[in-house]
């Protein structure tokens, strides 16, 4: 699903050049659940940003779902995004004067799929979620874990292939962070591709495959 070759990215500020992927080789298969670790600044969000089509590498090659992405234009990329890929981030991004049916409908808009009575379904979703009682809410009226629920069935609503988290948990407790890699567990036993970015080592068993990052290159990478 996912073949990276010797991906390079730097930025660049003024003239000035800095690497910050040095080299990185990696293939992910449909159905994996990788867990991504690396301490604060070792370049975990800029691999999540060039594996989900939100940033381009300056170096290397990328296929993703069979396809090389180097060289497409950006409006083919952003169908690409929609069609396969679903973000969930540490701070929710929810809109706020939305209600939960509501955010959770917003990728529809977009989309290119044709999803059948998306309401039926972002109601379905947010049920399985345990929110059932809570769809009329504005995020303000929500708790944390809640939010990210509703953001994790916004993911979920055109049917990704894959699911990319960047510290899905990260403002939430211990208890409810839990919770929240139990429900990719389940999403993953469903058969999605799951990748996720976390700080918390006690996390990392969700997973079947860890990948740590450091330094801009891959310096561990076991399999259960
Ligand atoms: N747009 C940018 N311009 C310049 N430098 C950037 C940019 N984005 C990120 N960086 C730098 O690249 C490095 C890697 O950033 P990245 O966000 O990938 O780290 P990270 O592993 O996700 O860290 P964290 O755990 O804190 O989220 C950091 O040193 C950061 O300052
Ligand atoms: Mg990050």
């Amino acid at each position: 699903m996912i073949i990276l070759k010797n991906i390079k990215k730097s930025y660049f500020i003024g003239e000035r050049e800095l690497p910050i992927l040095k080299g990185i080789n990696l293939e992910i298969a449909r159905g994996e659940f990788v867990i991504l670790m690396g301490v604060s600044g070792s370049g975990k969000t800029t691999l999540m940003n060039i594996i989900g089509l939100l940033d381009k590498q300056t170096e290397g090659e990328y296929r993703f779902m069979d396809t090389p992405i180097d060289g497409l234009e950006d409006e083919t990329l952003a169908m690409m995004r929609n069609k396969h890929i679903g973000f969930v981030f540490q701070q929710f991004f929810l809109l706020p004067y939305l209600t939960a049916l509501e955010n959770v409908l917003i990728p529809i808009v977009y989309s290119q799929k044709q999803i059948k009575h998306p309401r039926e379904k972002a109601k379905q979703l947010l049920g399985k979620f345990g929110l059932a009682e809570r769809i009329h809410n504005k995020p303000s009226q929500l708790s944390g874990g809640e939010q990210q629920r509703v953001a994790i069935a916004r993911a979920l609503i055109n049917d990704p292939d894959l699911i990319l988290a960047d510290e899905p948990t990260g403002a939430l407790d211990s208890k409810t962070g839990n919770e929240i890699m139990e429900l990719f567990h389940l999403l993953n036993e469903e058969g999605r591709t799951v990748i996720v970015v976390t700080h918390d080592p006690k996390l990392a068993s969700f997973g079947k495959r860890l990948i740590r990052i450091e330094d801009g290159t891959i310096s561990e990478d076991t399999t259960d």
